[in-house]
């Protein structure tokens, strides 16, 4: 099987290679190994299944303007039986923020794991660049102190990239603070924990840099609201 791994890591790399829209190559291989590290905590894994679905969790986003049979097509020229390819896509399929929310339920523990190290790198240091570079791709302001975040966040809502409400900021609040409580293995959730603190600690220092008690004040009670802390 190592052979088939090492195939799939080459393919990700060149199919990442030139994307600006936070999931070029770099962010595949921190989402394989933040897979590899909850996987020596969870032995009942299928590691096969989990490691190869790191590699393609984001072969077929929507973001990435494929046909969505990209990752499909790939499983089918490998040596793999009908069962395995079928695990593998239904992990690919079952993760993604915009597709299962914050509060996501699955199936298997393979999807469990790979989702935990997806939305890990959405949080901490590399969720905080990971959100900068994005809204400078799609040209949305870093912040603007009159506009709130959206209190009506449905699917439909968050995926309009041109709202008035699509800061980077404002994204902490749309998706970023809500991560934690959407991890769902023991270790997962406990690098989630930090990489959490530290997302509230940056947004503090920016409210105060900037001037913002009334931010300080937004944050304070949405952390309370959602039980956060
Ligand atoms: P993932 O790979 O975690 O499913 P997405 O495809 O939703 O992530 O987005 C890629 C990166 O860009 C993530 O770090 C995400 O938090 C960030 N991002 C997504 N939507 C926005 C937005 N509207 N504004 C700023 N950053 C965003
Ligand atoms: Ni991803």
């Amino acid at each position: 099987m190592e052979h088939i791994i090492d195939k799939t890591y080459e393919f990700a790399k060149n199919f990442h290679a030139h994307d600006h829209s936070g999931h070029d190559f770099d962010h595949i291989k921190r989402v394989y190994f933040n897979a590899q590290k909850i996987l020596e905590t969870e032995p009942e894994a299928d590691s096969f299944i989990v490691l190869m679905s790191a590699l393609l969790h984001d072969i077929d986003d929507h973001k990435m303007g494929t046909d969505g049979n990209e990752t499909q097509r790939f499983l089918s020229a490998l040596d793999l039986d009908k069962q395995t390819i079928h695990k593998i896509l239904s992990t690919v399929c079952a993760i993604g923020f915009s597709k299962s929310g914050a509060a996501p339920e699955f199936e298997t523990l393979e999807q469990k794991i790979v989702s935990d190290a997806d939305k890990l790198d959405a949080m901490g240091t590399m969720g905080i660049l990971r959100t900068i570079q994005f809204s400078i791709t799609i040209n949305r302001p870093l912040f603007n102190r009159n506009i709130f975040p959206e209190e009506n966040l449905t699917p439909a809502v968050y995926n309009d990239m041109n709202r008035a409400t699509n800061t980077a900021i404002n994204h902490f609040f749309d998706k970023l603070l809500k991560l934690k409580n959407a991890l769902q293995t023991e270790s997962g959730k406990v690098l989630g924990q930090q990489r959490h603190a530290f997302m509230v600690d940056f947004l503090r220092h920016f409210f105060t840099e900037n001037n913002c008690p009334d931010w300080q004040d937004y944050l304070t009670a949405y952390l309370q609201k959602n039980t956060f802390e």
